[in-house]
């Protein structure tokens, strides 16, 4: 059970006792919560009022509490208060909501949820205000992956407490899931996730999908994802997924990196930096994640989702530096380095959506240079843009869902760092007088998108995530599929 399940509770509902209250069958689709739990074991929370109604059972005037414990109510801010319980101490959690926006929320949900962690059940009365992020927050907050038996305590039962807002808490729960999916398959052991394997789980997101196999890959002349893939026992996929509502407002193209394990191929990485490398497919389960969502979400515009899935291995059969290959469309590229491996799968397929899907805008997503980690950290990702409007609306969509974007520039003085002797590009810059690595292999990637409207999203430095902290769980975030799908659901 990856994320909470939760109820929706009418605001009738606002005493502690959960015995008083019959909860309605669970909201949301993956709601499997059960029967009440002993309200021993249950937490109560409600948002920081210095009014809070006589139920919630403060033993002093709520405003005097505040003040006592110095409670600022800041997001992030949760207070406990012991409260009679008959016999025994009970307790209520009192939150902050800071200036009630959605970032606000969102992570006053996630410091509330973090409170119900080993605990039967948690009920939360919702805040005012955007209830979708403070959901969302709440939920993802609870996120666990783990293979074989939990040891972990279970997640609690989240009793959401609200009227009215049933359209906004299921929005929630709907990018908290999507969010969720993104996070498992980037957490997969690549020993199970192999490109086959990801274009499994990529056809079971209820949209139309279509896949090449390797031998189908060859016949199509995709030689950046077969030459990536040559390596592995486990053969290369491109995986097409299409959205296509009625009466569709325009065509949007969504490409993701899909490298399900990045040995650094005979450019071998060491292991210190290898071991992270199954999220090396983040921007792919990113795009899967998005398309699997668009329908619940309402969106309108028709959305294509391409996944260029390839196993990067160490063997005999493997590329090497040195080699040309023949990407999608016929440029020719000299690989330097078989490390930079990203770029060569991308490029196939954004030449391939250039060539037959007609889009009016292409953005890729993918785990591509280490080097913007170093530039931007942990926090914030980069977009690359070649067009301003584009630019700006994927910025506003990452300020709105709390996934930040820092635009970088393409700038055509360092193109030259890509010229080849023998082939049209190389996939590295020889020697270091440009150095930019993560802006060279934005401009290698603009080589294959035409001149349509087309941003890049490097994800490198927050694809994963080192701390267990607010809405964030140690390894994959699932970065982009909030950002992606408000920005979808603005178009
Ligand atoms: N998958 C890596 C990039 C990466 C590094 C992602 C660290 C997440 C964390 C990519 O394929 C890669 O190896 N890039 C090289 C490029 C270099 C060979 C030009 C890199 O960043 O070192
Ligand atoms: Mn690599
Ligand atoms: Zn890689």
């Amino acid at each position: 059970m990856p994320i909470s399940p939760y109820l929706l509770l009418p605001r009738a509902s606002y005493g502690r006792g959960l015995s008083a209250v019959t909860p309605p069958a669970p909201s949301g689709s993956g709601a499997d919560a059960e029967a009440p739990v002993a309200e021993d074991a249950q937490l109560f929370a409600v948002p920081f009022a210095a009014d809070l109604a006589p139920e919630v059972g403060l033993p002093l005037p709520a405003a005097a509490l505040l003040a006592h414990y110095e409670a600022k109510g800041e997001a992030g801010e949760v207070v406990e208060v012991p409260v009679a319980n008959g016999e025994t101490v009970g307790r209520v959690l009192l939150y902050g909501i800071g200036d009630g926006s959605a970032g606000a929320l969102r992570k006053a949900g996630a410091a509330v949820a973090r409170r119900g962690k080993g605990r039967a059940a948690i009920r939360i009365v919702l805040p005012e205000g955007p209830v979708a992020a403070f959901v969302e927050g709440a939920l993802l907050a609870t996120y666990t992956f783990r293979i074989g038996e939990a040891k972990s305590p279970p997640v609690a039962v989240i009793e959401f407490v609200g009227d009215g807002v049933e359209a906004e808490v299921a929005r929630g729960e709907v990018i908290a899931k999507a969010v969720t999916l993104a996070r498992d398959l980037a957490n997969m052991p690549s020993s199970v996730k192999t490109p086959a394997w990801l274009a499994e789980r990529a056809a079971e997101q209820g949209v139309t999908a279509k896949v090449w196999d390797e031998e189908e890959l060859r016949a199509g002349k995709f030689g950046g994802i077969v030459a990536v893939g040559q390596g592995s026992a486990n053969p290369p996929r491109l995986i097409r997924l299409s959205y296509e509502p009625e009466g569709a407002t325009g065509h949007v193209v969504l490409v993701g990196k899909g490298i399900t394990y990045d040995t650094g191929g005979l450019s071998l990485k060491p292991t210190e930096g290898m071991k992270f490398m199954k999220t090396d497919m983040a921007g792919g389960a990113v795009v899967i994640a998005v398309l699997g969502a668009l329908a619940a979400l309402g969106v309108r515009v028709r959305v294509t989702g391409l996944i260029a899935a390839a196993e990067n291995s160490f063997s005999g059969t493997a590329q090497r530096p040195s080699d040309v290959i023949t990407q999608y469309g016929g440029r020719t590229v000299e690989v330097l380095n078989t490390d930079a491996e990203g770029r060569l799968v991308m490029a196939d397929a954004l030449a391939y959506a250039d060539a037959e899907l007609d889009p009016d805008v292409m953005v890729d997503i993918a785990t591509l240079t280490g080097a913007i980690g170093i530039a931007l950290g942990k926090d914030l990702g980069a977009v690359f843009a070649s067009d301003d409007d584009l630019a700006a609306e994927l910025t506003g969509a990452g300020e709105s869902t709390g996934e930040r974007l820092w635009r970088m520039p393409l700038i055509d003085d360092y193109a030259p760092a890509l010229d080849s002797g023998v082939a049209d590009l190389a996939n590295i810059e020889v020697g270091s007088s440009y150095g930019a690595g993560s802006i060279t292999a934005a401009l290698f990637l603009r080589e294959f998108t035409g001149k349509r409207p087309w941003a890049h999203l490097d994800i490198a430095g927050v694809g994963r995530s080192s701390v267990d902290e607010g809405i964030l769980s140690k390894g994959a975030t699932g970065y982009g599929v909030r950002l992606l799908l408000e920005w979808l659901s603005s178009r």
